[in-house]
């Protein structure tokens, strides 16, 4: 087999800047998608289950449709009827950010569920509020558990935003597909993606390693 490593030389440029964007849209919903993880992992923990009913309904609808499905009827459903007209870059970010809430959700709530309730006694009983025992209490300790999955949801937003191609958001993928569409070759375009995600991925578990040792 021969590798031309000349027409990768020519799309790098375009993979570089496919990297920026994969980066850019893993870094806005990790940080969109597990603050809004944070208010529904709080609707689903509501001790009324009318109360609760909503939030759970989110988390099974978007654990349990694919993230593909999620990404068209973003970019072509929710996206136009509120911006008035299809944005890739913003469909991106909401789809992604929309899907990764729901995992977030569970991530919070595992982590907040994992705190033995003798210590949220223990604050009650020495004069603290609920509010108090949540905030000083209780969310220092299960944030600590909280960061692997967390990293782990990370990892899994640079991968899975490789679905976005799907709308022609210039990610690392788009630039995949349309190398595959100019030269009719197979392995140049998608083992170049391939390196890429994995240098990615690679680099990022050993951050996450090492702030895991760190706390
Ligand atoms: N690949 C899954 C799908 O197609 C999405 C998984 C998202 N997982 C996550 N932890 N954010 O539905």
């Amino acid at each position: 087999m021969d590798f031309r490593f000349n027409i990768v030389g020519d799309y790098l440029p375009l993979f570089l800047r496919g990297t920026l964007y994969t980066i850019g849209f893993s870094i806005a919903s990790i940080i969109i998608g597990s603050l809004l993880g944070l208010a529904i992992g709080f609707g689903r923990m509501a001790k009324n289950p009318v109360a609760r009913w909503p939030f759970v309904a989110y988390i099974n609808f978007l654990r349990g449709t694919p993230l593909y499905v999620q990404i068209l009827m973003v970019h072509f459903g929710v996206v136009p009827f509120f911006y008035g007209s299809t944005n890739a870059l913003i469909s991106g970010v909401v789809a992604l950010s929309l899907n990764s809430a729901a995992y977030s959700a569970e991530i919070f709530r595992a982590g907040i569920q994992s705190i033995d309730p003798g210590q949220r006694e223990a604050a009650l009983s020495l004069g603290m509020t609920g509010r108090q025992t949540m905030r000083f209490v209780i969310l220092p300790q299960a944030i600590k558990r909280m960061v692997p999955a967390f990293g782990n949801e990370f990892i899994v937003l640079v991968k899975d935003s490789s679905l976005l191609a799907l709308i022609a958001a210039p990610e690392i993928m788009y630039w995949g597909n349309t190398m595959k569409g100019q030269y009719m070759r197979i392995w140049e375009p998608y083992l170049t993606a391939a390196v890429i995600y994995f240098v990615l991925t690679y680099l990022l578990n050993k951050l996450l390693a090492y702030i895991e040792r760190r706390m």
